[in-house]
C-alpha cells in the first residue's frame, strides 16, 4: 500500500492519542501554505465533553506555530470506514482553509475518501455574513 506523506503523519500521530473512554483513537494531519505540515490526535479526558478532537489539536500547532492557512488535510481512525470529522471539527477546518482545500479521510487498513473542505460544510457561517451591505 502506498501512502502520502500527509496521511503517513496522521496515521503516526494517532498512535499517541489519548483515548481511554472512548478507546477510538484518531490522527490529523494539515499542511500549511509554507508547506510544514502540523499533526494532532484527540485529547479525551475523564470529564467527557472536556476532550478534543485530532482535527483541532493539528490546527492548533499550525496556529501555534505562526501560520493560519491550510492547504491539504488528511484524517484517519480504525474505523470501518473512513470517519468524517465532527460538525465543530468542519466548522474549524473552515476558519483556516478555502472550500476547494481537499480532505482525505482514511482508514488504518487503507480505505480513502477523497472530499473538500467546502463539500464538508456547504452553506457555512463565515465573516461574510456578520457585514451589513
Ligand atoms: N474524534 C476525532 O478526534 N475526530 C473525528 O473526526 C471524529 C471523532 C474523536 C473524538 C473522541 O475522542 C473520539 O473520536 C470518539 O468520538
Amino acid at each position: 500500500m502506498t501512502e502520502d506523506d500527509l496521511v503517513a503523519a496522521a496515521r503516526a500521530v494517532r498512535e499517541n492519542a489519548h483515548a481511554p473512554y472512548s478507546r477510538f483513537k484518531v490522527g490529523a494531519a494539515v499542511r500549511a501554505a509554507s508547506g510544514t505540515v502540523y499533526v494532532g490526535c484527540n485529547v479525551e479526558n475523564v470529564a467527557y465533553p472536556e476532550g478534543t478532537c485530532a482535527e483541532a489539536g493539528a490546527i492548533a500547532a499550525m496556529v501555534a506555530a505562526g501560520e493560519k492557512r491550510l492547504t491539504e488535510v488528511a484524517v484517519i481512525a480504525d474505523s470501518p470506514a473512513p470517519v468524517p470529522p465532527c460538525g465543530g471539527c468542519r466548522q474549524k477546518l473552515a476558519e483556516f482553509g478555502a472550500g476547494e482545500v481537499p480532505v482525505t479521510l482514511a482508514t488504518t487498513d487503507g480505505a480513502r475518501l477523497s472530499t473538500t473542505i467546502g463539500a464538508l460544510l456547504p452553506g457555512s457561517f463565515d465573516a461574510s455574513h456578520m457585514e451589513r451591505v
